[in-house]
């Protein structure tokens, strides 16, 4: 460790390392962490010193209001790693000002820079061992934030915990992509927390995506909670919808994440003289597209999905699969990106650190 980190960071070694009981090829998304990890509490106030330390469980009071209220956020970001073994984070400005915005609308404090972005860079820095050569590895990062002041009183935490986590991640989905689309179950709603990574969002979503499980759909396409007749997201993923040979994404909102991979892919696919529309496509405009054969493509876009086509959906009790096709737009901004995050082409939005 540099002497300015070590000044800004306390460091405890571990005794052993688990690298080489780990199977890098046959990797289940999110089931293995690395040896260390990233630390941080605030107290009376203030951040306490951050510590890089062993990867260990918490020990935490049971009246935590984490485990009552659920006052706790989370970012998902990737780091790569290139052809002469240097490693690179992919836009992590951009999580860790999501990041604040999130701690901002769940009533905890924002992490300041040194913590979030020096704390990153020198834990996958000591982790580099850990990110796998080549396309289609990556080493997934997940900073979060939990309420571990105790008492059950349902008001913010005084006290809390950053801690950052990493995990070699290889795809998150396997096979094809089926949704439903949903004409009951909200993910989010206008002047909720929708916009925020909250942790609550995703647990939300357990249940009716269980029940599209059991339809034998893999996700869910979300629909606003007024009307439910606008696409939103799809799962954990923002969703981009090809007719003809334009791409439309839904606008960011009080109910729709502003995600990274779905912010670099309009800015690539304006680069690529793809026609991006960013406005919400309807379901009944999504249904006849798809009859009239002028829907060509759908897929979602997220950290851990990357890009994940998806090969049909199914409204009301109507499923309809879509054709496959040559050169798709899917495909083609999912290489241009990772050449990016890979560096194997040049970096021209200067996306990566
Ligand atoms: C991500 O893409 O990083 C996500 O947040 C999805 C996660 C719930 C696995």
């Amino acid at each position: 460790m540099s002497s300015d980190i070590q000044t800004k960071f306390d460091f405890i070694k571990a005794n052993t390392s688990k690298i080489n009981e780990v199977d890098f090829e046959n990797l289940t998304f999110g089931n293995v962490f690395t040896d260390y990890m990233l630390v941080c509490d605030f107290k009376n106030g203030a951040w306490e010193k951050p510590v890089i330390k062993p990867y260990e469980p918490f020990t935490l009071d049971p009246s935590a209001k984490v485990f009552h209220y659920g006052q706790a956020i989370f970012e998902g970001m990737k780091a790569y790693k290139d052809e002469n073994d240097d490693v690179w984070m992919f836009r992590p400005y951009e999580n860790f000002s999501r990041f604040n915005k999130s701690a901002v609308r769940l009533c905890m404090p924002e992490v300041p820079e040194y913590v979030f972005i020096d704390g990153l860079k020198e834990l996958i820095n000591l982790e580099k061992s850990w990110v796998k050569k080549g396309k289609g590895n990556s080493l997934y990062i997940r900073p979060f934030m939990i309420a571990i002041g105790s008492g059950v009183i349902a008001q913010p935490s005084t006290q809390y915990r950053f801690c950052v986590i990493l995990s070699p991640a290889k795809s998150y989905y396997s096979g094809d992509v089926k949704v439903l689309i949903a004409d009951y179950y909200s993910r989010a709603a206008n002047g909720g927390i929708g916009a925020a990574k909250a942790a609550g969002n995703y647990s939300g979503q357990f249940y009716p995506t269980k029940l599209a499980n059991e339809q034998g759909f893999q996700q869910v396409i979300w629909t606003d909670d007024a009307t439910h007749t606008k696409l939103e997201e799809a799962g954990t993923m923002n969703v981009f919808f090809r007719i003809n040979d334009t791409l439309y994404t839904a606008p960011t909102s009080d109910r729709i994440l502003d995600g990274v991979t779905r912010k670099s892919l309009i800015d690539l696919a304006k680069r690529e003289g793809i026609a991006v529309e960013v406005r919400s496509v309807l379901v009944d405009e999504l249904v006849e597209a798809a009859k009239n054969g002028s829907l060509k493509e759908i897929f979602g876009a997220g950290t851990a999905a990357v890009v994940s086509p998806i090969s049909g959906f199914q409204y009301k009790d109507e499923y309809i699969e879509l054709p496959k096709i040559e050169n798709s737009f899917s495909a083609h901004l999912k290489e241009k990106m990772t050449n990016i995050q890979y560096k194997i082409e040049e970096d021209t939005f200067g996306w990566t650190v």
